[in-house]
């Protein structure tokens, strides 16, 4: 298994929260104020509101504020059994956000696998075990589910939502990516078509919708109904644009509003909600722009 780096490259926007951190902040200000004779001060899970603690997710209640990276603010003096007045600890507001570790970024069974340029499907012909075409093409059942789920919201809001390629197979991909080299030369291919092991569609977890068939697989579905409506809403169901504007040097692909990959609804309402539109930056993995 490819370790994940923790970080590779600062990035600010990529902060990162955990349960752990919660608990030891937990820990620690109630081991200081038990050592300051404040012991009884009944810290338990229930009062981590009072402390300015929150169990809850942090993103939805305070996306980038102080619940994303544990601010500090001044509480009221303390005053204890015996009637000393101590010092205020601070108060640290720390959420316990998404569990990075909740997933595999390598296992391709994962809905959160990492697969791009520079981290190939492993193994290379891996097929997903279970299939089903619930939302319209071949995806694994998870996402499948979630597809068929979008599009009949979407179906109710009015905005049709057509499903192209799902998964394909390993075979599939060499045969697409080689047809794209030859009509368009290898280094003109590599920007929108992936190499045989290295695309999201072998792992079951990434579709390609689109709206109109004037604008099928082309930027102008990003300006059709159901290019806004996959931005405005696929989180909800678990979908990202995994290719989004301006990210070419991080993914390795240039914009492609049609694709959208499967990651589960936790996962992609915190990345919209911290704004951190690639998995690659979300996760601090090494950008790749081009094959190692
Ligand atoms: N179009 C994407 C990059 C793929 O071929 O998987
Ligand atoms: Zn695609």
């Amino acid at each position: 298994m490819r370790d994940r780096k923790r970080p590779v490259r600062a990035n600010p926007r990529a902060v990162r929260t955990r349960p752990s951190f919660a608990l030891t902040a937990l820990v620690v200000l109630a081991g200081a104020a038990a050592g300051m004779g404040v012991a009884a001060t009944g810290v338990i899970p229930s009062d981590l509101g009072a402390l300015g603690l929150r169990s809850g997710p942090a993103a939805s209640a305070d996306p980038g504020g102080a619940a994303a990276g544990g601010a500090s603010t001044s509480v009221a003096p303390i005053t204890a059994p015996d009637g000393e007045t101590i010092e205020p600890l601070p108060r640290v507001s720390v959420s316990p956000g998404l569990d990075l570790d909740l997933h595999s970024l390598d296992d391709p069974a994962s809905p959160w696998v990492v697969v791009n340029k520079s981290r190939a499907i492993d193994p290379l012909t891996w097929v997903p075990p279970e299939l089903d075409s619930d939302g319209g093409a071949p995806m694994v059942p998870e996402a499948s589910l979630a597809l068929a789920a979008m599009r009949a919201a979407a179906a109710d809001a009015g905005v049709a939502i057509s499903v192209g390629s799902g998964y394909r197979a390993y075979g599939s991909q060499r045969s697409i990516y080689s047809e794209y080299v030859s009509r368009w030369g290898r280094a003109r291919a590599d920007r929108f078509s992936a190499r045989p092991g290295h695309s999201e569609h072998q792992s079951g977890f990434a579709v390609d919708v689109f709206g109109s068939l004037g604008c099928r697989l082309k930027a102008c579905f990003a300006d059709e109904p159901a290019g806004e409506w996959v931005v405005a809403h696929g989180h909800e169901y678990g979908f990202i644009v995994r290719y989004p504007p301006g990210a070419e040097e991080v993914t390795g692909y240039k914009h492609e509003p049609w694709h959208l990959r499967y990651v589960g609804v936790e996962l992609a309402t915190e990345m919209r909600e911290r704004g951190i539109a690639t998995m690659e930056e979300f996760f601090s993995l090494d950008p790749a722009p081009e094959y190692g």
